[in-house]
Parts: structure tokens; sequence; C-alpha cells
């Protein structure tokens, strides 16, 4: 297995992974709509590594470009990080959602089967175990959803399973990722988001620029130790890794497999406002606001199934996730289009 197809490849996640795979000896074949990226951090991952990226600038939902890419380029298996991801966005603009990630992951299954390629690593989410009962959160955890976001990609981990079920020559790794953040040490890739950000760390990284004025902690009042959210940060190097590990034991077809990428602790919204000021060397500001609706008092991982099946573990630990991100927001503080 060694020419990869990676959906969603200029990404904040896939960026980090492509450097991984490239690193590993992987041929990388990007296809990417670019809605929610720049082709910046295909050139500066090809920079960082010195090896090239076929890229395609194409939209899933488009089943005859897709069809187009598998007649094309041999594949010999598939890393989906391709997606919408804003889960208030998607409670606005639900059927958006609904058109993009099922629409575009059916195209995507339906070439793969077409042309024999049948090793996919799926990007998951926490977001599958809706409302926990308890933490840490292990891969037997019931699954339940709360937004069209979280709906999509239970959908689409059932559709696998279906899909597995009916036809066992498939190769499957649902990856169930926590609390991506930081960047790679380099500085040159990171995330980028969009306008404000929705999630935490983006929006520390800006506030500690300079950029936005405070962060708005949401909600003090958590069944947690200080009263904050507490959530499972996971570097995104970590991540990216676990990825090459999920791709190493498809190669030994073991069927249908979901892992949680996590790394089993829990910080605070505090803690990470906290450990960022050490980071970036001064105060960033914040002031506790209403709770954010939908948002859950705790939610990190038993990563232990991920380290015994993969031998894969989280290594970089919160001041690692704290300072790379702040690395990368100093060099790009508009991002790629500096
Ligand atoms: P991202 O937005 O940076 O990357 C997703 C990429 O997919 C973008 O480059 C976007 O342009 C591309 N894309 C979206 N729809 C497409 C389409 N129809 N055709 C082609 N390209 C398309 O997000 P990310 O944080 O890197 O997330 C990657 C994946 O991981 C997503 O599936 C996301 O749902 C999942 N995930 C992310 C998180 C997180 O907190 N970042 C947590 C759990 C799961
Ligand atoms: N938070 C704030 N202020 C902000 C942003 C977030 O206090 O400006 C708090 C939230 O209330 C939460 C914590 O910071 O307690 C983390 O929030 P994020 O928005 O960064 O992340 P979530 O845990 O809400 O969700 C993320 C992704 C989802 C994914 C989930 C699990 O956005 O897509 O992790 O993987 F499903």
């Amino acid at each position: 297995m060694s020419r990869i197809l990676v959906t969603g490849g200029a990404g904040f996640i896939a960026s980090h992974t492509n450097v991984e795979l490239l690193n590993a000896g992987y041929e990388v074949i990007v296809l990417d709509n670019l809605c929610n990226s720049s082709k910046e951090s295909i050139r500066r991952v090809e920079q960082l590594t010195g090896k090239q990226i076929t890229f395609y600038e194409a939209d899933l939902v488009d089943e005859d470009v897709v069809e187009e890419i598998f007649a094309k380029e041999s594949i010999d298996a598939v890393i989906h990080f391709a997606g919408l991801k804003a889960v208030g966005e998607s409670c606005k603009i639900p059927l958006r959602y609904f058109d993009n990630n099922l629409c575009g992951t059916l195209n995507l299954l339906k070439s793969m089967e077409k042309h024999g390629c049948k090793s996919l690593v799926f990007s998951s989410s926490a977001t599958v175990y809706g409302k926990p009962a308890t933490v840490p959160i292990t891969e037997d955890f019931p699954l339940s959803v709360s937004n069209p976001y979280g709906r999509t990609k239970l959908i689409i981990e059932d559709m696998l399973r279906d899909i597995y079920q009916a036809d066992d020559s498939w190769d499957i790794a649902l990856l169930r990722y926590f609390n991506p953040i930081g960047a790679h040490e380099s500085g040159m890739i990171g995330e980028d988001p969009n306008g404000i950000p929705n999630n935490l760390m983006p929006y520390i990284a800006k506030v500690a620029g300079g950029e936005l004025e405070q962060v708005n902690v949401f909600g003090d009042d958590y069944d947690t130790p200080d009263g904050t959210g507490v959530r499972d940060y996971i570097h995104v190097v970590d991540l990216a890794v676990g990825h090459i590990k999920a791709l190493e034991k498809l190669e030994k077809h073991p069927g249908l497999v979901t892992y949680n990428l996590g790394t089993g602790v829990g910080y605070s919204v505090l803690d990470i406002i906290h450990n960022f000021e050490k980071a970036c060397g001064h105060k960033v500001p914040y002031r506790i606001t209403e709770r954010r609706p939908g948002d859950i008092d705790a939610c990190y991982a038993d990563p232990t199934k991920a380290k015994e099946e993969l031998g894969w573990e989280a290594v970089r630990g919160i001041d690692k996730m704290c300072e790379d991100t702040w690395r990368w927001q100093q060099k790009n503080p508009k991002g790629y289009l500096a």
C-alpha cells in the first residue's frame, strides 16, 4: 500500500498527516475543493518534506470527477478527511452538511468499490458518543448525536459497518478524534480557520496575538474541578501519526476496526488558557459568559485500545500543544494568506 488518496488533504489535520505520510515513504494524492483550506498548505508540506503531492482541486460531491481521479490514479488506500465540521453551522444549514458529507462519502465509496480499492481510514469524532454517561470513554460506549454534523459522522460510521457486513474484503479504520490542537513544530503548517474561530484553541491564539480582545469562557458551572468544560486535547502531529499506524494495521487486513485517538487526559478551558499564557509569556484576557448550547461537562478518551492494537499513543503534552500553536500563530498571524 503505497499510493494514498487523501480527501480534504489541504485541511488542518490532513496537512499534518501528509507530512507523516510523505516522510514514511507513501505517495500522496490530494483531493480537496478548498472550501475551508488553501492550496498554500500543500505547497508548505512539499517544502517541509522535499517531496511532491499530486493535487486535484475537486469536489467529492461531483461523482464524475471522483470517478475520473480513480480511473487515472492507481490508489491503494484512502484517508477520508473531507467534510464540513462546524457544529453550529450544521444546525443552521443541515441540508448542506448532509449533501456535502454524506453524498461526498457515497461517491467516494462507490468509486472505491468499482476500482477494487477497499482500504479506508475515516475521520470520525468523539461527537458520536453524544453526552457520555461517564468518562473516560471507551470505544464500546453507546453512540448518539445531538447535531447535524455529528449525525453525518454517525451515519457514515453506520454505512461503513453495513458495507463491511455485506463484504468483508473491505478494511476500514474508524478513527474517533478527540480535540485536535497544536501545529507542526516548524510553524509552517497549522490551523487556519475562516473568520472568527468556533473552537477554543484558535480563539485563544488570536486573543494572545492581539487580533481578538478576550476569550469568552462558555460557562463556569459545569460539573468539573474548576467549573469550565473539560476536553481531551490532542496534538495534531500525534493524531497524524495515528493515521500511519491505522494504515499499517489495514495492510494486515484487520476488517473493520474502531479507535479513540485521544490522550486520556482532560483539561479545562481555564487550564488551556493558563498553559497558553506560559507559552506566549503574557496574560490572555478572558471573561466568563453563558454556556454554549449543546456543550457537555467533560469528554475524554480511554486510548488503551489504540495503544494495544495500533502501538500508538499520544506523546506530546499540553505545553508542546500550546508552544506549537503559538509559534504557528506568530509566524502566520493571517494564516496561509499572509
Ligand atoms: P478542515 O476543514 O481543515 O479540513 C477538511 C477539508 O475538507 C478542507 O480542506 C475542505 O476544503 C475539504 N472539503 C470539505 N468538503 C469537501 C468536498 N465536498 N470535496 C472536497 N474537499 C472537501 O478540518 P479538519 O479539522 O482538518 O478536519 C478533518 C476531518 O476530521 C473532518 O472530517 C472533521 O469532521 C474531522 N474531525 C475534526 C475534528 C476537529 O476538531 N478539527 C474533530 C473530530 C473530527
Ligand atoms: N469554549 C469556550 N470558548 C470558546 C470556544 C470553546 O469556552 O470560544 C469551550 C467549550 O465550551 C468547550 C471547550 O472550550 O468546553 C472546547 O470547545 P471546542 O469548540 O474547541 O471543541 P468541542 O469539544 O466543542 O468540539 C470539538 C469539535 C467537534 C468535535 C469534538 C469532539 O469542534 O467537531 O471536538 O471531537 F466533534
